[in-house]
């Protein structure tokens, strides 16, 4: 196997809504790094326009079909650890402040979808393995497999078609085929087909060769009613080839040894100290009262249902009563920005909401956070608790999905394990949890240096996932 092209919505450094974003910006490196050509293209949007178009090379211009309407393409490139990263321009669909979310989305990523499988043919490009990731890229193989089929270069490919979000699915209306020139037969066939119209993501999980996932509990779970969404019965048909590989982070970036955005780097040798000093500027920072000995609890997310933040909301009072200091930082639904708002000014000092995203501040509340908390609803892989582990900082997460697979919770018997958990989505087993986590912290500071040298030895990297993904393409 020698060459994957990773087709995305979204990728690090250059555009982020998501973990999405971490992922596309950090496996193909390390592909890359195992010899393999790795390259990635997504959309140009605006903000990455402003920010990297004077280092972008031309790659290719064309002119194209999106149903009835002849358009402009341009593809632009760059080059970043070893990896080629190619940029669809299109001023009308992607000069746009965000990614996603607009009415035309399904309309936006028709033209995106068919723009890659066509600049294949235009740089006479044809990767071994394509590699799709969630619903933006769902119609790709079909597209080869079907529409340019009878062309072996497309035929041959191999396609990958990766689940990062099963709720996110691209589902519109079946006139949408229209645009990418094919009539209604695999509609009316049901290949396609999803409720009354379409869907791209049931069209990646159909069409693909394989069908991949960010960790194995997630690659179970949907297979299931509550997780499925509704496409369980279709993956139930795709059993056999759907593997979850969980994944890792980029740990040059994600390093408290060397993270120049920290007010002290630190190792497990000196944790102590490092987590101290942290700590201390973590406060000041944010207005806390400074104190040491005071458990400081950490959460970075989208403030959405599905990351719980009801159960916080929920339980606010009796969290806010044990002896901890909560830390959080995100943007999201209003209710949840609302709650959090109220919680700031009612507890001054002891609790903190920044709305917003601010990646440098993000830094620091993983490392001047003692534990950090993800009390997901569901969450197919998750990238926060790896980081918080490799920061010595405890995650303490619900049971699901790549959460349950990446956190060993603690035991009080054999004191083994990196973190704590619950496995019902209920606000007084959060509770519950917290307060056993206190409890560790205060009373048996022991466990708990155990704990962090389990988390902060953890091989949290794509080492052994990249190879995962390497032995996948290579039975392919
Ligand atoms: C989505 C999932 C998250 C996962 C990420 C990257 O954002 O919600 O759990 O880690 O994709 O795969």
């Amino acid at each position: 196997m020698k060459s994957v092209l990773f087709v995305a919505g979204e990728a690090l450094p250059f555009i982020k809504t998501g973990g999405l974003a971490d992922v596309i910006g950090s496996a193909p490196k390390v592909l890359a790094a195992k010899g393999v050509d790795a390259r990635v293209v997504i959309p140009l949007y605006k903000p990455i326009a402003e920010k990297y178009f004077s280092e972008f090379k031309e790659e290719v211009f064309f002119e194209m079909f999106v149903g009835p309407r002849q358009c402009p393409c341009t593809v632009y490139s760059t080059v970043r650890d070893g990896v080629k990263y190619y940029f669809i321009q299109h001023a009308g669909y992607f000069e746009r402040d965000v990614c996603y979310g607009y009415p035309d989305d399904g309309e936006r990523f028709a033209f995106f979808q068919i723009c890659v499988v066509e600049m294949l043919v235009r740089m006479n490009y044809f990767p071994d393995i394509i590699h799709n990731n969630d619903w933006q890229t769902g119609m790709i193989p079909y597209l080869c497999k079907v529409k340019y089929g009878s062309d072996d270069r497309y035929r041959n490919m191999k396609q990958i078609f990766m689940i990062h979000n099963i709720a996110f699915q691209g589902n519109y209306s079946s006139d949408i085929l229209s645009l990418f020139g094919v009539d209604k037969t695999h509609f009316y066939d049901g290949s396609l087909r999803m409720y009354d119209g379409i869907g791209y993501m049931k069209a990646g999980i159909v069409y693909a060769d394989k069908v991949m996932t960010v960790s194995n509990t997630y690659a179970k779970e949907i297979l299931t009613s509550e997780f499925g969404e509704n496409l369980e019965t279709v993956l139930e048909l795709r059993k056999d080839d759907l593997y979850g590989v969980v994944n890792g982070i980029d740990v040059d970036l994600w390093n408290p040894k060397t993270d120049p955005m920290l007010a002290a780097n630190y190792s497990f040798r000196n944790f102590k100290s490092g987590k101290l000093a942290n700590k201390k500027a973590l406060q000041e920072e944010l207005g806390l009262e400074v104190r040491d000995d005071v458990m400081v609890v950490g959460m970075v997310a989208r403030l959405t249902w599905q990351k719980g933040v009801y159960l916080i909301s929920q339980r606010l009072n009796e969290i806010l009563g044990i002896n901890l200091q909560l830390v959080i930082l995100g943007t999201g639904e209003s209710d949840a920005e609302y709650y959090f708002r109220e919680m700031e000014n009612n507890h001054k000092g002891q609790a903190v909401y920044y709305r917003g995203y601010n990646e440098e501040l993000a830094h620091r509340i993983y490392a001047g956070s003692d534990l950090f908390l993800m009390p997901s609803l569901y969450e197919p892989c998750g990238i926060s608790q790896l980081i918080s582990m490799r920061y010595g900082t405890l995650p303490l997460v619900r049971e699901t999905g790549g959460l349950k697979d990446t956190v060993q919770p603690y035991n009080e018997y054999t004191k083994e394990g990196c973190g704590f958990s619950f496995a019902n989505f209920n606000s007084w087993d959060l509770y519950n949890t917290l307060c056993l986590a206190a409890k560790v912290f205060y009373d048996r500071p022991n466990d708990w240096r155990e704990m962090v040298h389990s988390a902060m030895s953890k091989d949290v990297s794509w080492e052994h996932s990249a190879q995962d993904y390497i032995n996948i393409y290579e039975a392919l």
